[in-house]
């Protein structure tokens, strides 16, 4: 295969292609990313000389730079996307730019090019929020975004779909759950709580931390596409289903990972529009074979290490970049 992956200096683009490039060595990798300041090359310093693997910066809104790189693809896993939640709140505009025109304009590159499938990643916050006791998150319940960001996430898996049924582009699409693992952006909840506790800071907990968010290992959820490229149905939608916990719960077991005490959560207020929970009913990719391998209470701890170990690859990341809170004066990402 020849696979253009979209957005691979990010968080899960950095590992899908660490995982692809090591499970499928046949296979050749091209990596379109524009690197805006949650795009991190170093975070694939160690293939960046990889015979099967080349990095071109351009931006997916650029038609030119799309039509150009996809002639030289059979296939398209596209993750680029803006992706934080309190940057849409205080910058809608741009999300609606990256990941609504951006995802048509990589869509019609990928129609023109015949390319033989287009795996578009996205994610459980299009379907709105539940609340305590409602029926989880399945692939016919209907859009109901709150945020920005899941808006513009929905916008763009509405194109992909129409692009299947009206001009019979070969698509999957798969909606997951909040992802963790190794060189994920401090901004985001699980990184900057850790990152924060190892400088010795508190971490900004919203509300009470009574918000039920599900948990993926980013290994798991690149095992998931994997799947869905081999398998999925032509046109059709899977969701990622992780495990749930509030995110007092998350915060708790990070701090018992490293030794700490309550002592260390400041409460803050919410976000505007702060989903209560989000879940995951995945029985549809289940039936194709996949389950869930990781686990927060096993594979947490190594998370923490890593952090540990990384400073090289994070520290640089928070100097000089103040936390974007949209509402409260400290809050977290997604
Ligand atoms: N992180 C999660 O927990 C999660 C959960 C569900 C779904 N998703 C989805 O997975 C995808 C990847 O998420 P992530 O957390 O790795 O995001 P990220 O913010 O870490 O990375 C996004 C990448 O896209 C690149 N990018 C942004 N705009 C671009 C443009 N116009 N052209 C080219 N590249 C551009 C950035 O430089 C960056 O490398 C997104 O589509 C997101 O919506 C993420």
């Amino acid at each position: 295969m020849r696979i253009l992956v979209t957005g691979g200096a990010g968080f899960i683009g950095s590992n899908f292609i660490h995982y692809w490039l090591k499970n499928h060595p046949e296979d050749t990798v091209i990596n379109l990313d524009v690197l805006t300041y949650a795009g991190h090359p170093e975070s694939l310093k160690d293939i960046e000389n990889s015979p099967n693997y080349k990095f071109i910066k351009g931006d997916i809104t650029n038609e030119a730079v799309v039509n150009s790189t996809m002639q030289r693809a059979d296939t398209v896993v596209h993750f680029a996307a803006e992706s934080h939640v309190d940057r849409s709140i205080i910058d809608p505009l741009q999300f609606v730019r990256t990941n609504v025109l951006g995802t048509a304009v990589l869509l019609n590159a990928a129609l023109e090019a015949k390319i033989k499938r287009f795996h578009h990643v996205s994610t459980d916050e299009v379907y709105g929020e539940l609340k305590q006791g409602d029926a989880r998150f399945r692939e016919d319940t209907p859009y109901q975004p709150r945020t920005p960001y899941s808006a513009s996430k929905a916008g763009s898996d509405h194109l992909v779909r129409a692009y299947f049924e009206t001009y019979g582009l070969p698509i999957t699409i798969t909606n997951c759950a909040n992802n963790y693992g190794p060189f994920h952006d401090p901004e985001k909840l699980i990184p900057r709580f850790i990152t924060n506790l190892l400088e010795g800071k508190k971490v900004p907990l919203m509300g009470k931390g009574e918000n039920i968010r599900e948990w993926l290992h980013v290994e798991d959820h690149a095992k998931a596409i994997d799947l869905c490229l081999q398998k999925g149905k032509i046109g059709g939608t899977y969701l990622i289903q992780g495990e749930e916990k509030t995110n007092l719960e998350i915060t708790q077991m990070l701090l018992d990972i490293l030794g700490m005490d309550a002592s260390r959560i400041e409460y803050v207020e919410h976000r505007l529009g702060h989903d209560f929970r989000y879940a995951i009913d995945g029985s549809k990719l289940a039936s194709l074979g996949w389950h869930r391998e990781r686990s927060l209470e096993k594979d947490l701890p190594e998370v923490v290490e890593w952090y540990k170990n990384n400073e090289w690859w994070w520290k640089p990341l928070k100097l000089g970049r103040p936390n974007v809170d949209s509402s409260a004066q400290k809050s977290y990402g997604k």
